[in-house]
């Protein structure tokens, strides 16, 4: 693959695909990892004296404008890490954005509107697509792939667009698919892979995958109730995917087959409400019961202290960590104590560790850790998982001709 230093980008616009798909409340951006790792990229380019034009997607619009998904809150923060004003564009392809461009000094930086806005951007369609990325090629001279959180996505910007333009990977997917590699190729062992998240069915690839590569997996979060389930308790109202019930016992077969150990929650933290993940009011019935004894109309909201210490203890002689997915509720103060004692686990021991996905990455900065401590922290969920799972990354393997 091509790098930023392969392309002659002074005084040329160069399109920078990023991933800048941060969450927002209430229009304020709650975590701005995304925006800081592609930031030395672009400013990377800026120093070249390149004309910059940044463009991402937010949330799941449905390929119309709507203000909920604008990217305007990101134009301001990306500004302030960059140290400069980012002008932006009100729509994609549009008037805006051909004004925004061609008013471009170089070393200056715009930022686009949500691609997803436009219905070709994520079109099943090839042709829709390829029309929406002729479009965009019309603003740009030079393409930078560095959205590594949309990589898996066949879309527009991600796949079509690079066939149309002179590109290079950006500086960021470089750095990830490099720590990717130390996953799979020549990992150091003990392997040890801590899997969060609500749901199994989002993490039945990587699981087939890890089965003939990890050591060690540690299951918590909501996908833990179907484990639980399948060994035949009652997990009450916990989150549950019966229909990945007979996946999820071959996956225990073949862990016990291949010398894998499934480690799986020994006590959770439990409560017949959802808690309120924005007041952070009080749970009244909050109590911890053993994994087995779940009543049947309360919730398992995280894993209990027992479970803490066991997965610590398994995380302690590792050599290389991968984490996905909270184990609990993060959002509440009552039911962040598991993913807090994971991500403590992972600073204490001298494994290499790589912290995947949007929510766990977001976890361990909301929870206050210092992100610096880890091996890595990764910017993409599911690009990442797909990478290990084995698959061919459209947005990766667009950026190889
Ligand atoms: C992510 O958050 O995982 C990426 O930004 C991709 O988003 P998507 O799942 O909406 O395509």
């Amino acid at each position: 693959m091509k790098t930023i230093e392969d392309l002659d980008v002074a005084g040329r616009r160069v399109f920078v695909r990023a991933d800048l798909n941060v969450p927002l409340s209430d229009g304020r951006i709650t975590d701005d990892g995304r925006i800081r790792a592609v930031a030395p990229t672009i400013a990377k380019l800026v120093q070249a004296g390149a004309k910059v034009i940044v463009a991402s997607h937010l949330g799941r619009p449905k390929g119309a404008p709507d203000p909920q998904y604008s990217l305007a809150p990101v134009a301001g923060r990306l500004g302030e890490i960059l140290g400069t004003s980012v002008a932006f564009a009100t729509d994609t392809v549009g008037e805006s954005a051909k004004a925004t461009v061609a008013a471009l000094a170089n070393g200056e930086v715009t930022l686009l509107e949500n691609l997803r806005f436009n219905a070709g951007e994520t079109a099943k369609d090839d042709a829709e697509r390829g029309a929406f990325a002729d479009q965009l090629a019309e603003l740009a001279d030079l393409y930078v792939g560095d959205g590594f959180g949309a990589v898996h996505r066949k879309h527009a910007s991600v796949f079509d667009l690079p066939a149309r333009l002179p590109h290079a990977v950006g500086d960021l997917i470089a750095t990830e698919v490099g720590v990717l590699k130390r996953l799979t190729e020549e990992v150091e062992r003990p392997y040890v892979v801590v899997l969060g998240g609500s749901k199994v069915s989002d993490k039945v690839g990587v699981i087939d995958n890890l089965l003939g590569k990890a050591d060690r997996i540690l299951i918590g979060g909501g996908m833990a109730y179907t484990f639980l389930a399948a060994l035949g308790h009652e997990v009450g109202i916990s989150l549950l995917q019966k229909d990945q019930i007979p996946t999820v016992l071959e996956y225990l077969e073949r862990g016990k087959a291949n010398g894998v150990e499934f480690v799986l929650p020994v006590d959770v933290s439990i409560s017949a409400f959802f808690p309120d993940t924005k007041t952070h009011a009080p749970v009244p019935d909050f109590e911890v019961v053993a994994a087995d004894e779940i009543p049947a109309d309360k919730e398992g909201l995280d894993i209990g202290p027992k479970t803490r210490e066991l997965f610590a203890a398994k995380l302690a002689d590792a050599k290389t960590v991968f984490w996905n997915g909270p184990v609990g509720v993060f959002e509440h103060p009552t039911f962040a104590e598991g993913t807090k004692a994971v991500a403590a686990a992972l600073l204490a021991s001298d494994a290499f560790t790589v912290v995947g996905g949007g929510d766990s990455a977001a976890a361990v900065r909301i929870l206050g850790f210092d992100e610096t401590k880890f091996g890595h922290i990764s910017t993409g969920g599911g690009a990442s998982l797909e990478y290990l799972e084995g698959k061919t990354l459209p947005g990766l393997a667009a950026l190889e001709g």
